[in-house]
């Protein structure tokens, strides 16, 4: 059982302290997953340093606001298309359990971010500790396209979840992913079986990408002491 305390607020020093962990696993030569978030900026940021001092990477950006975080810090970069196989992608996560599924897509990018993790040989995640469970029961973020918004919602009730269209912040109307698609947060409350909800949520029409990831390599875990913990998929 994880014990963890919910009150405690998470500090910026955390999520800075594995940010610039995970920045130390790249190496020269590396194709570089750049995920979306406020964790991994803090990996780009310091990637960014490590790229002046001469180490060579291209970068492959999971959202508009990794992109124009690595332009602004000079970090070269590349596309799938021209790099399909990426060495390292690392990203943050919203909620992680015990056997390693992970939720994302706080940000609306988790449909590049499976891309792009997918596409990896090594996929780290990283997160603070406020953001392990023993059983998931973060809503699961959707990517839908704009016509399947109803069709989507009828189909997740019937799986047993509670959708709601994510609206925006300074701006009227719906999020709009950088796909020009919408976000459906479904709220299944415990999730018990992540993979059997993953399959039901694959076969709806509509839906683009949803954000449970079965695939992390490693979970590195920020702790408030700037200690790291790492948690590895047992094979
Ligand atoms: C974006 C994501 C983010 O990685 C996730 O929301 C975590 O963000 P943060 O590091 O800001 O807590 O999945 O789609």
């Amino acid at each position: 059982m994880l014990m963890i305390d919910r009150t405690k607020k998470v500090s910026t020093d955390e999520k800075q302290a594995v940010g610039e962990f995970a920045a130390g696993l790249v190496e020269d030569g590396m194709v570089v997953g750049l995920g979306t978030g406020s964790t991994t900026a803090y990996a780009i940021q310091a990637l960014g340093r490590r790229v002046k001092e001469g180490l060579n990477i291209r970068g492959i950006p999971t959202s508009f606001q990794a992109r124009m975080l690595a332009v602004e810090c000079a970090i070269p970069l590349t596309l799938l298309y021209q790099d399909p196989v990426v060495d390292i992608a690392i990203d943050g996560a919203d909620q992680v359990d015990n056997e390693l599924f992970v939720i994302k897509g706080g940000g609306a990018a988790h449909t590049s971010e499976k891309i792009v993790a997918c596409s990896a040989r090594r996929f780290v995640v990283l997160v603070d500790d406020m953001k392990l469970v023993d059983i998931l029961d973060h809503p699961v973020p959707l990517e839908v396209m704009p016509d399947a918004l109803q069709l989507v919602e009828r189909r997740v009730s019937e799986l047993g979840g509670k959708p709601v269209l994510r609206m925006a912040v300074h701006k009227d109307g719906p999020v709009i992913t950088d796909n020009g698609n919408c976000i459906i947060d479904a709220d299944f409350g415990k999730i018990a079986k992540p993979d059997r909800l993953s399959l039901d949520l694959s076969k709806c029409v509509g839906v683009i990408e949803h954000g449970i990831f079965d695939n992390a390599y490693e979970i590195f875990i920020g702790k408030s002491d700037g200690s790291i913990k790492v948690l590895t998929r047992k094979h």
